[in-house]
């Protein structure tokens, strides 16, 4: 089989890029979401992620894309894939709300033959256990036998110039071997080179191995980075040198904290079955633990700096550069940036920002000052804090006229840096 109308259930960050692959192999594609503003801003042209300009989007309309909240394009789709959010509840526990409200909307429309595939970062056993029988009761029809199921994390990093989604494999898991097959081929059409796993529980594994290995690698890194300070030692060099070694060691740097939708929440959805066998999962927990100190940690450095400056936090004009959760992204979903901010307002600090990607940066207690890079005169401020370096401040020279900064990204050198 190979499919050629397909359905997107979830218009973000991971299905809008899917949306525009598939637009560009050819394929009929619809996009389903439940937000109307998604919708008719998609329509209109206009895209709400990094990773694709509005000229992306008008492309794709023009290869026939549409932007719909009417579900009945499933009923002529070869096949479905669900791209919704996948958060935790306030109580930490996974909450696979979206999941289960995107896997009815695809059961009430279901035909014999259509492969449904999850993308959704989930734990093991999601697929088969939680999505397999809502599709089978709103359907009445049997997975495995009357349509295809299948599991395939989304690996997309925002802003990453170099992998998309068609350079980066794609993992696919079935639920049985034709499944497997089935969407083997659906995704072959897609990306360069497809990854078939034993089974579904192997393939949502993946993702989340991944994404703890990444979690726990960073937190080292950030415990690190910690004691080297006090000890004199500069890590980041110490970095660059063990990077050298051609085998079994993968660079990982210390950072202001962890963000966005990924690396604080996902591993959670591992450690949360874990803890259901009675264990626990201590590498994920610790990691927790240890990255979520270091916007208290940066905010202890920005005191001393100023400090060596003979002045206070409170009354200091500060300037925290970069504050998404990662370089040349926009996202501020889970930003360390915004602890720190917290903390350094609530210690009386002139605080301001410098993010070109970030138009409007919101704490509980109000909004923070922005600069543009045309108005930043970063020279009047006491601290510059480099949080993540977007390219487009760092080619501007714009922290040249910094009198001191400090630099968590690891980014700058000179006599006026010092770094976390
Ligand atoms: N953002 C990333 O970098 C990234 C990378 C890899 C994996 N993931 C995973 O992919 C999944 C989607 O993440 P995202 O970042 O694209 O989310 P997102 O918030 O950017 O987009 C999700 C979209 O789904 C829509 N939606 C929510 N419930 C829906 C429903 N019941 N039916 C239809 N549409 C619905 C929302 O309106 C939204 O437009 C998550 O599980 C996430 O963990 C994200």
């Amino acid at each position: 089989m190979v499919a050629s109308s397909l359905t997107i259930i979830g218009l973000g960050y991971v299905g809008l890029p899917l949306a525009q692959e598939a637009c560009n192999s050819g394929l009929a594609v619809t996009g389903f979401d439940v937000s109307a503003a998604v919708v008719d801003q998609l329509n209109a042209g206009s895209s709400h992620v990094d990773d694709l300009a509005d000229g992306d989007v008008g492309a794709m309309l023009a290869a026939g894309f549409e932007a719909t909240t009417d579900a009945s394009c499933i009923r002529t789709s070869d096949t479905v894939v669900i791209c919704v959010p996948t958060p935790l509840s306030d109580d930490g526990t996974p909450d696979l709300g979206a999941v289960e409200s995107a896997a009815r909307t695809a059961a009430e429309n279901l035909n014999s033959g259509t492969l449904v595939v999850l993308e959704s970062t989930t734990y093991p056993g999601t697929t088969g256990e939680f999505v397999r029988p809502i599709l089978e009761e709103g359907s009445g029809l049997v997975a495995g036998e009357d349509f295809h199921l299948a599991y395939s994390p989304e690996r997309i990093d925002p802003g990453n110039k170099h992998f998309g989604l068609r350079n980066t494999p794609k993992v696919v898991g079935g639920l049985t071997e034709q499944c497997t097959d089935v969407a083997t081929e659906f995704y072959g059409q897609l990306v360069d080179r497809v990854v078939p796993t034993v089974g579904l529980r192997e393939a949502e594994l993946a993702k989340l191995l991944e994404n703890t290995y990444r979690h726990v690698n960073i937190a080292l890194m950030n415990e690190m980075a910690v004691f080297c300070h006090e000890l004199g030692i500069d890590l980041w060099a110490s970095i660059e040198a063990a990077k050298t070694k051609p085998f079994g060691f993968q660079a990982f740097y210390p950072g202001p904290g962890v963000g966005g939708h990924c690396i604080p929440i996902d591993p959670n959805y591992l450690s949360w079955v874990v803890r259901s066998l009675g264990h626990r999962f201590r590498f994920v927990e610790l990691a927790q633990e240890v990255s979520e100190r270091m916007p208290v940690y940066v905010a202890k450095r920005v005191q001393d700096a100023l400090n060596r400056q003979q002045k206070a936090v409170n009354g200091s004009l500060i300037v925290l550069v970069g504050v998404s959760y990662k370089a040349d992204i926009s996202d501020v979903r889970e930003t360390p940036a915004r602890p720190l901010a917290t903390q350094l307002q609530r210690m009386g600090a002139d605080l301001r920002y410098l993010d070109p990607h970030v138009l409007e940066f919101q704490l509980s207690d109000g909004p923070v000052v922005a600069l543009t890079l045309e108005d930043a005169r970063l020279e009047e401020a006491d601290l510059v804090v480099v949080l993540q370096p977007h390219t487009v401040v760092l080619d501007s020279g714009v922290l040249e006229n910094a009198a001191a900064i400090l630099d968590t990204s690891g980014s700058l050198d000179g006599q006026n840096v010092e770094r976390l």
